[in-house]
């Protein structure tokens, strides 16, 4: 009743950005991402009949509080999907780098809990079912059970059957490169749930970006489909931007840029009116990921690495769907 998995984290290129239902996390738009192959969770479920409650280790840690109920609150759905309610695990994981790159770790950590927990309770599920329920944990991480380029795909019905990620094209298709600038200061940080959530209910913007979704989803699945760097980054970039811009319409407003935020913004648009091609995306976060293509990879780090405020610049490659060790 034991098995490990290792899941990719993966950056949102068509963003995933407000709820239509919380409690089983239905978003309002599809979101489009890659995996990447530098950011990992490796996660162990052993379900054991002696233990009374569920045991959470991360990086050797044990976790308490807020996420240890995140964790027990998902086992509770892998026990539903088992009937083996009564069975309790402990789960160890191991995070690489993805805090200190600046990735949120919950869609490699769900991701790799989702696929470990299941397996080792012995439930089989395909990976659209896998999806599905990865999605309940943490919604972006519904993404993260393919590799390469994968769509979630938005649904519409009210039980969350068929909203689920699919893989558009996998990681052997196209080496587009991603560089995770991390700032060396921080701020008070406005979760993603929180920050979609205000977001969702107050800001005038929201419609605008609902409306925008369909025809950026359109344009980036043909500039992936004929490589088409520019393209991709043009719609990824100006994806981003529109996301934060409703952050600004909200009630109370705000954003999660910093001032080197905006400076690493800059240095990219000065990048490509100087023949390098690269382009920016942003998270609910101040950090940022620059888009490039291989050949440019030392001039990116170098500009990314020189800009003040700047802590360090870590660079992936496109990674592999969700494994078992
Ligand atoms: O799945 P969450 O709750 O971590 O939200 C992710 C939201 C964004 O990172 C801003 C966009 C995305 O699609 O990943």
């Amino acid at each position: 009743m034991k098995a490990t998995a290792k899941a990719h984290t993966n950056i949102a290129l068509i963003k995933y950005w407000g709820k239509r239902d919380e409690s089983i996390i239905l978003p309002t738009n599809s979101s489009l991402s890659l995996t990447l192959d530098g950011f990992y969770t490796t996660t162990t479920v052993a379900f054991q009949e002696d233990l009374s409650k569920d045991s959470f280790i991360l990086n050797d840690q044990s976790v308490e509080g807020e996420a240890y109920q995140r964790v027990t609150n998902f086992l509770d759905k892998i026990r539903n999907l088992s009937g083996k309610t009564n069975l309790y695990a402990e789960v160890s994981s191991i995070n690489e780098v993805p805090t200190a790159a600046g990735f949120a770790s919950s869609a490699s950590g769900f991701a790799a809990l989702a696929s470990a927990g299941t397996r080792a309770i012995g439930v089989d599920l395909s990976d659209e079912e896998l999806s599905r329920l990865t999605r309940q944990g943490s919604g972006s991480a519904c993404r993260s059970i393919y590799g390469g380029f994968v769509e979630w795909e938005m649904g519409s019905r009210t039980d969350g059957k068929d909203s689920q990620a699919v893989q558009i094209k996998p990681e052997t298709h196209w080496d587009v490169r991603v560089a995770a600038v991390v700032l060396s200061s921080t701020m008070k940080k406005i979760s993603s749930r929180a920050g979609m959530k205000r977001t969702v209910e107050t800001s005038p913007f929201y419609t605008g970006w609902l409306d925008s979704i369909p025809n950026d989803m359109k344009e980036i699945k043909s500039a992936i489909r004929d490589k088409d760097f520019e393209k991709l980054g043009t719609v990824a970039e100006s994806n981003c931007l529109k996301m934060h811009a409703t952050t600004l319409g909200a009630n109370p407003p705000f954003t999660y840029w910093h001032d080197t935020t905006l400076r690493v913004m800059h240095t990219v648009q000065e990048m490509r009116a100087n023949g390098i091609p690269a382009y920016f995306t942003i998270d609910a976060g101040p950090n940022v990921k620059v888009l490039y293509l291989p050949e440019n990879e030392d001039r990116v780090k170098e500009k990314l690495q020189e800009i003040p405020g700047v802590d360090r610049v870590t660079l992936s490659k496109p990674g592999p769907g969700v494994t078992y060790l």
